[in-house]
């Protein structure tokens, strides 16, 4: 089991860069007054058709066919079931994909958000050319990230992908999010 919710997202956004998708957007929303969590991820990557919808969304699917079908979405879908929240999963050939999970904040079986900006990171250095978006909404503050800003201040010599430049994004991202968090009323 994931321990907590970016190593989720991390599986999730990476489904859509392995599905070739170039442009990402991850919107989480993190907010005590609805009591709620939620996560999701719209990309433009090759989509699935309704049959590979149900089959990814089985656990018991793995079990001897041509190809191997993980847990990254069973694994999510299920703790969103077990959070009294709940999991969409909508999907296009050739147009792209949207999760969706919920989960009751205050839940126990609600994993901590982990280290989101790590998270983001990863998902953009799998492909650095590649359009992330990130934002983050609590009840009061919300935060955006976007790839396409950051490197409009690098210039083109710079990669993200070297380690100082992944560390100060990693740790930009983890900044704002705490920012949101301490501005709460
Ligand atoms: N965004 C997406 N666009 C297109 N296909 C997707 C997308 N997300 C998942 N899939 C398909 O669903 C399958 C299952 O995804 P899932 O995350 O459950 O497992 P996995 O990525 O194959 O393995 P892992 O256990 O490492 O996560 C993927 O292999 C892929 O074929
Ligand atoms: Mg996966």
């Amino acid at each position: 089991m994931m321990q907590n919710l970016s190593m989720h997202v991390l599986d999730i956004a990476s489904n859509s860069v392995r599905a070739e998708a170039t442009d990402l957007h991850i919107i989480m929303i993190n907010s005590t007054c609805k009591d709620l969590i939620s996560i999701e991820v719209i990309d433009n990557g090759k989509g699935m058709d309704e049959e590979m919808i149900q089959r990814v969304q089985d656990p018991f699917f793995t079990s001897r066919t041509t190809r191997r079908i993980g847990l990254g979405i069973p694994f999510f879908k299920e703790l969103a079931e077990a959070c009294n929240g709940s999991f969409e999963l909508e999907s296009q050939v050739n147009v792209g994909t949207r999760i969706y999970v919920s989960m009751q904040k205050s839940h126990w079986d609600t994993p901590p958000l982990g280290d989101l900006g790590d998270a983001v990171v990863l998902v953009w250095c799998q492909k650095e050319t590649n359009h992330i978006h990130f934002d983050y909404k609590t009840d009061a503050n919300q935060f955006s990230f976007d790839s396409d800003e950051i490197k409009a201040i690098l210039g083109d010599e710079v990669s993200v992908c070297e380690a100082e430049i992944m560390m100060w994004c990693k740790d930009y991202i983890n900044q704002q999010i705490q920012v949101c968090e301490e501005e709460q009323v």
